[in-house]
């Protein structure tokens, strides 16, 4: 028996992990066997990429304490280019693992996928989404989910979210280092409620055009997208969620 494949996509704070979690527990009541995984990550290789995206610093202190790196240069920012490239290059790696499950029979749950890699670096960087798609191509081999399940949420609402459960360090790609100290500065310094800074509202500007491209990824194929109001409650949510996929997993 042929797997299935389901992918959560959405903007930062917009409840997609939680919902992912609850669906993996809701199939494995009804008798599913299942695997529920995320990128960047899914496998060692995957990880370690993940570890330098979101991490470059520690990630390279680490290595060089292990004589891996040079331990003169401490950091180096990352490029664009490298950052599409790097998480097209964890994907190949998970996508492989993807498959032996999808193989074996699994229902697979990925927290993320390639549509993010168009959403965030081609809506939201604005690198070119025709080379973003060859490139998701070679890194899937074309494996496409069979489900997508946006979690759709307005902007300001998921940054205040995460905000709101926000750790002193960041596991988000931000558009550039700036906003990023801009924002770390804001989640260690400011009260619930208070006004966006500047450079908060730079960053919103970029959630703004990746939660637009979602909109519009999702609009170019109904067929395999499925959009969710993400404001509802996390139980009218799972329930939504639970229906859309028990009645495609019978069908
Ligand atoms: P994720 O682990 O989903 O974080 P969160 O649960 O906080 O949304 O993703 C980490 C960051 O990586 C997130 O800001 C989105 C970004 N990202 C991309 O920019 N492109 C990609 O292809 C993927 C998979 C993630």
């Amino acid at each position: 028996m042929p797997g299935y494949f389901i992918t959560f996509e959405g903007g930062d704070g917009s409840g997609k992990s939680t919902q992912a979690r609850l669906l993996a527990a809701r199939l494995e009541t009804a008798g599913h066997r299942d695997r529920l995984t995320r990128e960047p990550g899914g496998t060692p290789l995957a990880v370690a990429m993940r570890a330098l995206l979101l991490h470059p610093e520690d990630s390279l202190e680490a290595l060089a304490r292990a004589g891996l790196a040079p331990k003169e240069e401490a950091a180096e920012p990352i490029l664009p280019l490298t950052e599409a490239l790097l998480l097209s290059a964890a994907r190949a790696q998970h996508v492989a693992r993807i498959c032996e499950w999808l193989a074996a029979g699994t229902v697979v749950i990925s927290d993320r996928y390639a549509d993010a890699t168009l959403a965030y670096q081609g809506y939201g960087r604005g690198y070119d989404l025709g080379a973003l798609r060859a490139l998701q191509q070679m890194a899937t081999d074309g494996l496409t989910p069979d489900l997508t399940l946006l979690m759709d949420v307005p902007v300001e609402v998921g940054l205040d979210r995460r905000r709101k459960r926000a750790r002193p360090r960041q596991m988000t790609l931000l558009p550039d280092a700036q906003v990023e100290q801009g924002q770390r500065q804001t989640l260690l310094g400011h009260e619930d409620g208070e006004e966006l800074n500047r450079l908060d509202k730079e960053a919103l500007a970029f959630h703004q055009r990746v939660r637009d491209g979602y909109l519009a990824l999702a609009e170019a194929e109904p067929q395999r997208w499925i959009v969710l109001d993400a404001t509802a409650t996390p139980e009218t949510l799972a329930r939504k969620i639970w229906q859309a996929v028990s009645q495609r997993l019978e069908a």
